[in-house]
């Protein structure tokens, strides 16, 4: 009798999606999803800028008003056929919820509803399943044994495709393996983000920021913007290395193609081979735990040798490269390219799928990361999967801007909320599955 109650409160009675706007003043998709019960769950999905090639289809209407990119379409996809083909599905089977979105679809891809359509109802029923319990979404993902919050990586200089190519590389992050709460990381981290600017100021080098926050990149190689976050960590006294370490995203899927990589900032193009020994210098020469897409998304060998030469001691992130894809991680674990995977469920547009991805990462014995776009909102959903799912990582930019602070803020909420039972990752997590809980 109790389970044929809850199970009418959770079936879905509403579904509604509008247009809002994202962190770069471009349309996006927001739904909401109520229950029979009354509960209401509601989500926006987050756009990219340097985007795999293999990602699922984010729908836009094309033509020439906002540049093509209003998503009407994907809105209007969610307001009808969608919400036709959900209602009455109870929320809290998000197999099932998933699988009439894939199937509804019908593309490998979702190009024909859109993953910002299909993710924003996927999300949106997730939040209304854990109102249902009357539970904060983690809990309900994970239940209690969901206590693990993440190792954040924060951007402190964006470059690459947030900042009109200033550097080669896109991000160069910290990272806090030694910090002992998410709490503490986040204040280590504010102050490396603070010495980074007055460094830029007394450069007479401040120009603002980039699309994730980060400081706007005026540097003359890449190597000086890796040698600038090290004096940061110092001048935030710091140990470089082992209380405050580096994390870089190369993205270099931007900037490289059938193994030649042009390294516009540095006036100089490299091969597959020369790329490796670069990262494999840098990685020698500066405290970094973490190199993510340091290959592009064609260039799997050479990924795969670099991850052999030195992924023993580094983490090496496949963002391009596996797209949040378990078919894809499964084929780059049998050539061992990367060790962990970036975590982006917008990637593949639904939550099924993005969990997918990692429990076939654990399998494999991937690590994984759970990140943001740089086209954000102020939508907290991906701090949920990172502690519900217990992926012991999360990256969502920089130290700057309301959509990249809700997320740090909601996590410290959470931790304060878990008080005696929170265990914050640290540096076990780096290219390791994270501990059995
Ligand atoms: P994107 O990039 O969200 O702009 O695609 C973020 C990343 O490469 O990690
Ligand atoms: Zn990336």
């Amino acid at each position: 009798m109790t389970n044929l109650r809850s199970a009418n409160a959770s079936e879905i009675r509403f579904v509604h999606a509008r247009r809002v706007w994202d962190s770069r003043g471009r349309p996006t998709v927001e739904a909401e999803v109520r229950t029979h019960g009354g509960a209401l769950g509601r989500a926006i999905v987050p756009a990219g800028a340097s985007r795999g090639t293999r990602e699922a289809l984010e729908r836009r209407d094309g033509g020439g008003r906002l540049g093509g990119l209003d998503v009407h379409g994907a809105v209007a996809a969610v307001n009808g056929e969608i919400a036709q083909a959900v209602m009455g599905l109870p929320a809290d089977d998000q197999a099932a919820l998933d699988e009439r979105l894939i199937e509804l679809d019908g593309t490998p891809n979702k190009a024909r509803l859109g993953a910002n359509a299909t993710l924003a109802v996927s999300m949106a029923a997730a939040h209304a399943a854990a109102a249902v319990q009357g539970m904060p979404l983690y809990q309900y993902l994970g239940g209690p044994a969901a206590t693990l919050l993440p190792l954040p990586q924060v951007q402190v200089f964006g470059g690459g495709a947030h900042a009109g190519r200033r550097t080669d590389v896109q991000d160069f992050m910290v990272v806090c393996p030694a910090a002992t709460s998410f709490a503490q990381a986040m204040e280590w981290t504010a102050e490396v983000y603070r010495q980074a600017g007055l460094l830029m100021q007394s450069r007479g080098a401040t120009f603002g920021v980039a699309d994730e926050g980060g400081w706007w990149p005026v540097f003359n190689s890449n190597e000086q913007a890796i040698e600038s976050l090290v004096q940061a960590i110092e001048r935030a006294h710091l140990v470089p290395g082992e209380q405050a370490a580096i994390a870089l995203d190369v993205a270099a899927s931007e900037f490289g193609k059938a193994g030649r990589y042009t390294l516009a900032l540095e006036r100089r193009e490299l091969d597959s081979d020369g790329m490796v020994e670069l990262l494999a210098r840098w990685v020698e020469k500066y405290p970094i735990v973490s190199v993510e897409d340091p290959l592009a998304e064609d260039d799997p060998e050479a990924f795969a040798h670099f991850t052999r030469a030195v992924g023993r001691k580094l983490q090496v992130v496949g963002d391009d490269l596996l797209v949040s894809s378990a078919t894809l991680l499964r084929q780059a674990a049998t050539v061992g390219a990367a060790n962990t995977v970036l975590l982006k469920p917008n990637q593949r547009g639904t939550l099924t799928e993005t969990q997918a991805c990692w429990q076939a990462a654990r399998q494999a014995g991937y690590a994984g990361i759970v990140s943001a776009r740089s086209g954000e909102s102020e939508d907290t959903t991906i701090v949920h999967l990172a502690i519900g799912w217990g992926v012991g990582q999360l990256k969502v930019g920089s130290f700057a801007r309301g959509e990249r602070m809700a997320k740090w803020n909601e996590a410290l909420r959470i931790e304060e909320r878990l008080g005696a039972r929170a265990r914050f990752a640290g540096a076990a997590v780096l290219g390791r599955n994270p501990p059995a809980r």
